[in-house]
């Protein structure tokens, strides 16, 4: 590198435009400008300000429907796709998932909440969390289809709190801690190794299973979730095993659910591509327990598919526009209107990012930048020592797979206001979330006098 920072290195040779498959699927560069479902993005900038979160209807939906069709040419049973509320949750995300007929996962109270906004009816609301409060239950035992049970003092509390002779409650589902983990990139993001926080042990789930009988209540499944974000789907045939297991051993019968989880991957960066393929998820998962189900003589249960993040983050983009630009040696800061408390990922776990110039998509690739927030935290930064052509103080930076993890996750630290969301659609942008304003941030507080 010379000190200006302008010597292209081996790395950099080329345009960085091969980060087009981590957009959504509609994405195009046109005139060198980059567009979603044919919607400039500098446009749309000006319009609704930065930074920005963009949402591309014909992903969610393409995504969506991947795994539908993947289940019906290799479930032979009924099945169904669970999405993770979590990943990212509004009234208007609810309402789609009822197009696709989704079940939605609920950690609480609040994601419960935000499901019925969006008018998810009641059998396809399930409830998971790993410490589950009193408002929790009471909410899920009204408004659910199922309550995963994550362990046995939960269980107790809802034998105890709402006795069956009292309460329609919903079904229940134990949630099995397998001792097998799936690979990913950081150990926060694994959850179902041996010392996880999460879930019982198959010891445990038997007990657990005792007591339901000897309380009647309506136990008819198992879960269980192996990590976040991985591509190799081989750990999950371990955990299917022993999930089938402990299914034999309880004695379900006809109709009862199994929702083997672990969210399937997405290429965050380009080093990631090809994009993860989802019918080889559903593939292993699907083949797993049909041999499982057979070798038992267990009847199939009905598939509960829990993909995660991987049914939104590729449909979501982050647009910040560049402030300043400082060039410290080697390292060159591109100081941008966004950082983590839209995109807290790279700060908590160290996720990577890739990103183009939204004004010049296909330029030539001249220095590795990193791209900080205005934040006060030297963790501020989303992006470190990616190639990229050279930015100037004004242009706007376009960020893939920003889909999940990010507004769920986001704060109002520094005083800062969540962004705008839009959802795009050929000939359409529609506003489902407006930007927060400072009378948001003071809505809670009630001062001194
Ligand atoms: C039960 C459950 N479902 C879904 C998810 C989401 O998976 P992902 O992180 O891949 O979106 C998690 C994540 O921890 C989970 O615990």
């Amino acid at each position: 590198m010379s000190k200006s920072g302008f010597c292209p290195d081996f790395f950099m040779k080329g345009t960085s435009v091969n980060r087009l498959p981590l957009f959504p699927i509609t994405t195009k560069t046109e005139n060198n400008l980059l567009t979603i479902a044919g919607h400039d993005l500098s446009t749309l900038a000006e319009k609704y300000g930065t930074p920005l979160y963009l949402y591309d209807r014909a992903t969610m939906d393409a995504s969506a429907t991947a795994y539908k069709s993947a289940l019906a040419t290799r479930y032979p049973a009924s099945a169904s796709v669970t999405y993770a509320g979590k990943a990212f949750l509004n009234r208007a995300v609810a309402q789609w998932t009822q197009l696709h007929n989704l079940y939605v996962d609920c950690t609480g109270e609040g994601e419960i909440g935000m499901a019925l906004a969006g008018d998810v009816p009641h059998e396809h609301i399930l409830v998971h969390g790993v410490n589950k409060s009193s408002t929790d239950l009471t909410t899920a035992v009204k408004h659910a289809g199922t309550i995963v049970v994550d362990n046995l003092t939960e269980l107790e509390r809802i034998a105890n709190q709402y006795p069956v002779t009292n309460y329609q409650l919903p079904n229940l589902w134990l949630r099995l801690l397998p001792g097998v983990s799936v690979q990913t990139h950081h150990a926060h993001t694994q959850t179902g190794q041996h010392d996880s926080k999460f879930g019982m042990t198959g010891k445990e789930i038997m007990e657990a299973a005792q007591f339901c009988k000897e309380k009647n209540l309506p136990l008819n499944g198992i879960h269980f979730h192996q990590g976040s974000n991985f591509r190799d789907a081989s750990p999950l045939k371990a955990a299917i095993e022993l999930g089938l297991d402990l299914a034999a051993e309880i004695g379900f019968a006809d109709g009862w659910r199994f929702s083997p989880g672990g969210g399937w991957g997405v290429a965050y960066h380009e080093d990631e591509l090809p994009q993860p393929n989802a019918d080889e998820y559903v593939r292993v998962i699907a083949e797993s327990i049909i041999g499982g189900t057979q070798a038992r003589r267990l009847s199939l249960p009905h598939l509960h598919l829990e993909p995660g993040r991987s049914l939104v983050a590729r449909a979501g983009v982050a647009v910040y526009r560049v402030g300043a630009i400082k060039r410290r040696g080697e390292k060159v800061w591109i100081l941008t209107d966004g950082g983590m408390t839209d995109n807290p990922r790279h700060a908590m776990y160290g996720a990577r990012y890739s990103c183009l110039a939204v004004s010049n998509p296909g330029g030539e690739n001249v220095e590795k930048v990193s791209i900080a927030g205005p934040y006060c935290e030297s963790g501020d930064v989303v992006i470190e020592d990616l190639p990229m052509p050279k930015l100037e103080a004004g242009d706007l930076v376009a960020i893939p797979a920003s889909g999940a993890y990010h507004l769920s996750m986001s704060s109002n630290y520094n005083g800062s206001r969540k962004p705008a969301v839009l959802l795009l659609e050929k000939g359409q942008a529609r506003l489902i979330q407006r930007r927060e304003t400072i009378e948001d941030l003071l809505r809670r507080d009630l001062g001194f006098e």
